[in-house]
């Protein structure tokens, strides 16, 4: 089976957990495009979305779903993304598609968070995928040297600029024994809007596409 297929099998795997009238957080990539698609299905059951990105609202309003701005709704019942490495403690790294700081807003404002992935981001360890840290452009020189300081060996991802104005820089080769402290470690260095370990707030589910079908880990 090939990863887009297994992408296809969580997608319509997350319908499965949506409700009657529900706002639905909908997060970002293609993994999320596809539950996208699968939203569109089922639209007239849904009140409308919250978009963690402005590709996923645009991407939703071309299907004629409703989107609202996160501030004029309450806390949303559910938030349905990818992810590029997940734990079976579901702790994430997202981030790949620079769509991680309206990913993590989007998901705190959440009681449940279901993460749809292929089994291949499934690791025992995360951070062989490098870890996107969101920075404030005047910053990004600072925060690299902390990021060095870390053990880590910081990129600025060239021509990006996130929805929010800033800029991307992706870590590699960081050591990421105890993934909540880490993302705090982070997030504590001034200029670094967010980081890609979603850790302190994790997934709630993780939907795991495979050749055996879909498993679910909580
Ligand atoms: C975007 C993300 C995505 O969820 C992550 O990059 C996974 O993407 P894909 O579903 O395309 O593999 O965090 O910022």
């Amino acid at each position: 089976m090939s990863p887009e297929q297994a992408k296809q099998l969580v997608a319509e795997a997350a319908i499965a957990y949506l409700e009657w009238d529900w706002v639905v957080g909908v997060g970002t990539g293609s993994t999320a495009n596809l539950f996208i698609d699968e939203l569109a299905k089922i639209k007239r059951n849904i009140e409308g979305t919250v978009a963690s990105s402005e590709a996923s609202a645009e991407r939703l309003r071309s299907h004629g779903i409703k989107v609202y701005e996160l501030n004029d709704v309450g806390d949303l019942p559910i938030y349905v993304d990818g992810a590029d490495e997940a734990t079976k403690h579901l702790d994430l790294i997202k981030g790949g598609g620079a769509a991680l700081t309206r990913e993590k807003i989007v998901a705190a404002a959440s009681e449940k968070f279901i993460c749809i992935v292929d089994d291949s981001k499934l690791v025992d360890r995360l951070g062989a995928f490098p870890l996107p840290v969101e920075v404030i452009p005047m910053a990004k020189s600072y925060v690299a040297r902390q990021l060095v300081k870390l053990g880590g060996n910081p990129v600025l991802r060239e021509g990006v600029v996130t929805d929010n104005g800033n800029l991307i820089i992706d870590v590699h080769h960081l050591q990421i024994d105890n993934p909540a402290e880490v993302e705090r470690t982070i997030n504590q260095i001034a200029g670094v809007v967010t980081n890609g370990l979603f850790a302190q707030r994790g997934a709630d589910v993780l939907l795991l596409g495979g050749s055996n079908g879909v498993r679910t880990l909580t």
